[in-house]
């Protein structure tokens, strides 16, 4: 069978076909799409079909193939960790247009560790330290590989553990800037959303509103002594007004901005305190 005749007798939408293909294939996607007459041996065709299956049932391509690119870098990805968004890109946008000298930067809910090693990557300021923290210790395995991948495991250091709560003495008089992709779904939200069902659940549901979580952290940053502070949290169009009566209670004084995504929807939560 050729390449051809596997989009055409595929029951996915053709990028996906092409994806798979070429992980199968170890090819780039450029190679299938200029020789389309190269034959499938059937090993691969059969081993097509077997992941056709799957991705039928929800599993999201990125753990078919084991990888993700974010922000033009490649992470693995396994089930124990949320595949990183292209939304979430935002988030090391923002991070990378600030300049701040011996400042502290700290990925909260971690997962792949794709917001922290993408910054990591690309600051500057050669002073930053790094931080990451996840709940999730399968989680917390993946990310070090991705940070060992990337020649970064000496840079970042991971803690396991609930928010600030393993790494709250290192915070004190210091300039902050947190990034926090924590879950912000409720279940009701994921019980309608077949396409995440086979992402973890400790990555996605924060209570009855979603906000549970960005409460917890935002009283624990309001019991801490420092310098400045740059909150960065994603967020769910709908907890717009939330987020920003939540931040005003806690953060008197702030900055305060939600930013819309690429798909012009409230995305991210940007708090500044001096
Ligand atoms: C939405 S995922 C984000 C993953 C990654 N930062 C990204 O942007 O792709 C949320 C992550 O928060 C972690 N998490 C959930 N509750 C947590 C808690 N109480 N403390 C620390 N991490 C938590 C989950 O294990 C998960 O890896």
């Amino acid at each position: 069978m050729t390449l051809k005749q596997v989009y055409t007798n595929s029951l996915l939408p053709r990028r996906e076909t092409e994806i798979l293909l070429a992980f199968l294939l170890n090819k780039r996607r450029e190679f299938l799409l200029t020789y389309p007459e190269t034959i499938v041996p059937p090993l691969i065709y059969k081993r097509f079909k077997a992941l056709e299956k799957k991705r039928r049932a929800n599993w999201p391509i990125s753990y078919l193939t084991g990888h993700k690119e974010f922000y033009g870098l490649d992470f693995k990805v396994t089930p124990a960790v949320l595949t990183p968004r292209p939304e979430t890109e935002m988030i090391v946008e923002e991070i990378l247009k600030i300049d701040l000298e011996r400042s502290l930067m700290i990925d909260l809910g971690t997962g792949s560790g794709a917001i922290i090693i993408a910054c990591a990557k690309n600051l500057k300021n050669k002073s930053t330290q790094f931080l990451a923290v996840d709940i999730s210790r399968p989680a917390l395995n993946i990310a070090r590989q991705n940070a060992n991948l990337h020649g970064l495991n000496k840079k970042i250091k991971f803690y396991q553990g609930n928010l600030l709560t393993p790494i709250r003495q290192q915070l004190i008089n210091q300039n902050l800037i947190i990034s926090a992709n924590l879950p912000y779904l409720t279940s009701t939200q994921v019980k309608k959303a077949p396409s995440i069902s086979r992402e973890p659940r400790v990555a996605l549901i924060a209570g009855s509103d979603g906000l549970k979580y960005y409460r917890i952290l935002f009283k624990q940053l309001s019991a801490i002594t420092y310098e400045s502070l740059t909150l960065l949290c994603e967020i769910d169009p709908g907890q717009k007004n939330k987020i920003l009566a939540l931040s005003k209670k806690y953060f008197f004084g702030a900055k305060i901005e939600i930013k819309k995504d690429l798909a012009g929807k409230h995305r991210l939560a940007v708090i500044k305190v001096k």
